[in-house]
């Protein structure tokens, strides 16, 4: 098969943790026999600096272009302590989202076993946790209305929702449970927001033409504590766009590390994988990120073109790596040397 993959690796850490990344698919479509050309492009502050345009049209013509986008992380921090910025990286990914119809971002939570000492939660609470967070993507509180009124004393961020919006990502989320143990957890805010009262109907409405999909309820704030109380009891959540954010952040912890956590955006038509994580600035240039979470959306981005078999050729070197301790530093045991990303990358690609 002829694979072409529009590359945004982005900022801070995103070059170094995309290499590892193509590193393992040109290492997989040897081996099964296909091609995969890359085309890079500019995305946020790296985008900025050149062009003026977090997400130049450039860009956005070459991931509808492309088969599939593969993306590193976006953030730099001369933007985030100035407040004031007019152009930001992050409207970079906002916008590609937007544009590219991405209504829907999955990210799946996973405990690897040779890891369950590495989460700070008790090996006993997240072993044999396995759910995927269903985040709403191109709505909500992120694109509604928002400014300041005319003294700069009132500033305000507006959530809405319509029913379309919220149909089709519950869509996605019972497609998904069926294709899992069939149960899905509904997150919102109903007991105080009305665009979750509005989400809570939809979900009742839909349920009735998924009927082998036990659906529940839970408000965020509940769910919040429950992500780390007994992650287990989750299969699919569904959620809206900032509630997503905030909990899969959270249960990044229950895998040991922020670095693991891979995710896919589908919607209209191209798709886009992308590590959950930031551009972790701190590391940039100094190979010790944690390329995991991009080789394993890597993983992701193989499946939703049908190839299962090599999809799972990557999760099989990514446990043997996980296995043989061959992990960076956010993972290492006490005591133990801590590999580089490249290492990493490397040992991954071999293993396949
Ligand atoms: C994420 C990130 C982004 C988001 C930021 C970088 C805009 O935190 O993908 O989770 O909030 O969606
Ligand atoms: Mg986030």
């Amino acid at each position: 098969m002829d694979i072409n993959i529009a590359l945004l690796p982005g900022d801070g850490i995103g070059p170094e943790i995309i290499a590892e990344a193509t590193k393992v698919l040109d290492r997989t479509a040897a081996k099964f026999g296909h091609r995969i050309r890359y085309t890079e492009a500019l995305v946020g502050a790296a985008a900025i600096d050149a062009t003026g345009n977090p997400y130049p049209d450039t860009t956005h013509c070459i991931c509808r272009e492309a088969d599939a986008v593969l993306f590193g992380a976006i953030g730099d921090p001369k933007y985030d302590n100035n407040p004031k910025a007019k152009v930001r990286p992050e409207q970079g990914l906002l916008r590609m989202r937007k544009a590219l119809g991405l209504f829907a971002n999955l990210r799946p939570v996973t405990v690897y076993e040779p890891l369950v000492d590495r989460s700070p939660l008790k090996a006993d609470v997240v072993r044999g946790t396995d759910f995927i967070c269903v985040r709403e993507l191109t709505s909500g509180i992120y694109f509604g209305r928002q400014g300041r009124d005319r003294h700069d004393t009132r500033a305000y961020d507006t959530c809405t929702y319509t029913i379309d919006e919220i149909e089709q990502v519950l869509r996605v989320a019972f497609r998904l449970s069926g294709t899992r143990r069939r149960h899905l957890t509904v997150v919102d805010k109903a007991n105080v927001l009305e665009t979750s009262r509005m989400w809570r109907e939809t979900a009742q409405r839909t349920a009735c033409e998924y009927p082998d999909v036990t659906v529940d309820f839970m408000f965020v704030d509940n769910a919040a504590m429950q992500i780390v109380r007994q992650p287990t009891h989750f299969d699919v959540i569904v959620t809206e766009n900032m509630f997503g954010d905030i909990l899969t952040d959270e249960a990044s912890v229950i895998s040991g590390s922020l670095g693991m956590l891979s995710s896919a955006s589908v919607g209209a038509e191209v798709a886009l994988f992308e590590p959950i994580h930031g551009s972790y600035p701190q590391a940039a240039g100094k190979n010790i990120a944690n390329p995991m979470a991009t080789i394993l959306s890597a993983a992701m981005l193989l499946e939703h073109l049908g190839l299962d078999a090599e999809g799972r050729a990557v999760r099989r070197a990514v446990d043997r790596a996980l296995a043989e301790g061959v992990v960076t530093e956010d993972l290492a045991a006490p005591g133990e040397k801590a590999r580089s990303t490249s290492e990493v990358g490397d040992y991954v690609a071999s293993q396949i």
